[in-house]
């Protein structure tokens, strides 16, 4: 086979695609059908029957009381902070490397994220790194589950009970992850999840709150319901609410994508452990630690990190384009550090508390994991078997042994691997009108 890279004309290593995502079947069909034909589509009664169903299942599944099933993963932490009490002027503690809507929602409450730089090991939350921004208007944390890894829930809930504060798990990459047994979400005071079409589930689009606490269930219920309380003997407070309600239709596609996860997840797990065996031997690759603590993988998107020096001083953004080249799906700027990034940049001025407060953040190991190291393989590749995840290293090893054909080499694709999300999208979209 010749040696030469994809990237400069040379064949792939993969010519296959990996297996295709979302994943259906008929069950999904019939129950669709279902709904269709009952005309019971809405949202309205809310939770409605399916919805309704799917929000115990689910919270069951992750070790919580209740879940709330809402229209996204944005919407699902606004409302899971606003039933916490977090308003106005109150600060929210969020890891500089996590997806721009994890901010944005706590701006959408009338608070101010406040970064905190995220792990070298695991790429969230820096537990070291919370105390020194604690202030007395800290209301919350969101810690946000990413990359195979949790943030230290352990040092964080001691924390938080130190100093009384709301915490959120965002568990938009962790469906069916597990902390010391314990289901993602089901750590902190609340968890939110997204069903957006790239994630571990979906509907096409859908969020969900768990929790073990029935108020916050009722209150979260109540803004997403347009302000009606939940039930005759809910605590929560009057409040102006959104329609933020799960339609039929998602709950009862939820209900089957459900009953996949387990075993998706740990046929995503043996074929990372297959990958990982020989990914880490690759000079120029380095893993993620594990952590015992993790007793089952959330196992979204997975990240290795890349170091230039290995590869001869090319950039990520060329080895992933070269990557990419060969056949494997892949990102390295798929997030950035929040608050330098294009999708965070906005008129402050809408948002009065943010207007007024300190907005120099300096989060070096985002900022690093952002533009320079960070790899990431969507969760489609270890949905195979071994040998899907195994291209992976024989590609890696290929641009390794190849790598004088990446140096000074020009190309529009590695220049498109420089683009933030929201420039590619821009640039490969078609018009909206
Ligand atoms: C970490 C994180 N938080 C929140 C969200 C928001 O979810 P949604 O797209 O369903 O609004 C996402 C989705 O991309 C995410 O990755």
């Amino acid at each position: 086979m010749s040696n030469q890279l994809a990237i400069r004309g040379g064949p792939p290593v993969r010519n296959r695609r990996f297996t295709k995502w979302p994943i259906y079947d008929n069950r999904e069909s019939e129950v669709l059908k279902n709904v269709l034909e009952s005309g019971n589509w809405g949202g309205y009664p809310c939770p409605n029957d399916k919805a309704r169903e799917f929000g115990a299942r689910f919270a069951e599944e992750h070790d919580a009381l209740y879940g709330v099933a809402v229209s996204n993963g944005t919407v699902s932490l606004e409302l899971a902070l606003k039933a916490s009490g977090t308003g106005f002027g109150d600060e929210v503690i969020v890891p500089a490397y996590t997806w721009e809507g994890t901010a944005a929602a706590v701006l959408f409450t009338g608070a101010v994220p406040v970064f905190v730089d995220v792990d070298p090991d695991t790429y969230c939350l820096d537990i070291n790194l919370i105390e020194g921004a604690i202030t007395p208007r800290t209301k919350a944390i969101i810690p946000v589950h990413l990359g195979f890894r949790f943030a230290d829930m352990d040092r964080l809930m001691a924390i938080s009970e130190r100093h009384g504060l709301f915490v959120l798990e965002d568990c938009a990459h962790a469906h069916g992850g597990k902390w010391k047994g314990k289901g993602a979400g089901s750590i902190g005071h609340a968890g939110s999840f997204s069903f957006q079409t790239s994630k571990l589930m979906t509907a096409g689009e859908g969020g969900i709150v768990i929790t073990s606490d029935i108020d916050l269930a009722d209150q979260i219920i109540r803004l997403a319901n347009c302000g009606r309380p939940a039930r005759r003997e809910s605590k929560g407070r009057p409040a102006l609410g959104h329609n933020y309600r799960m339609t039929e239709f998602q709950a009862a596609i939820l209900n089957i994508q459900l009953e996949r996860l387990e075993e998706q997840t740990l046929r995503r797990e043996t074929n990372t452990r297959a990958m990982e065996r020989s990914l880490g031997q690759i000079n120029g690759i380095s893993l993620l630690p594990r952590d015992e603590r993790i007793t089952r993988q959330a196992s979204y998107h997975y990240v290795f990190k890349f170091h230039s020096e290995g590869f001869g001083g090319i950039h990520r953004n060329a080895f992933v384009a070269a990557l990419k080249a060969e056949g494997i799906p892949c990102d390295g700027r798929f997030y950035e550090a929040v608050y330098l990034s294009s999708l965070f940049q906005f008129a402050a001025g809408e948002y009065p508390a943010w207007q007024k407060h300190d907005r120099n953040f300096d989060c070096p190991v985002a900022v690093r994991a952002g533009y320079e190291e960070s790899v990431w393989l969507p969760h489609e590749i270890f949905l195979g078997d071994e040998e899907d995840a195994l291209d992976v290293v024989t590609a890696i090893e290929k641009i390794r042994r190849n790598i004088v054909e990446l140096q000074d080499f020009e190309d529009d694709r590695i220049r498109i691997q420089g683009m933030s999300r929201a420039e590619r999208a821009l640039l490969e979209s078609k018009p909206p009108y």
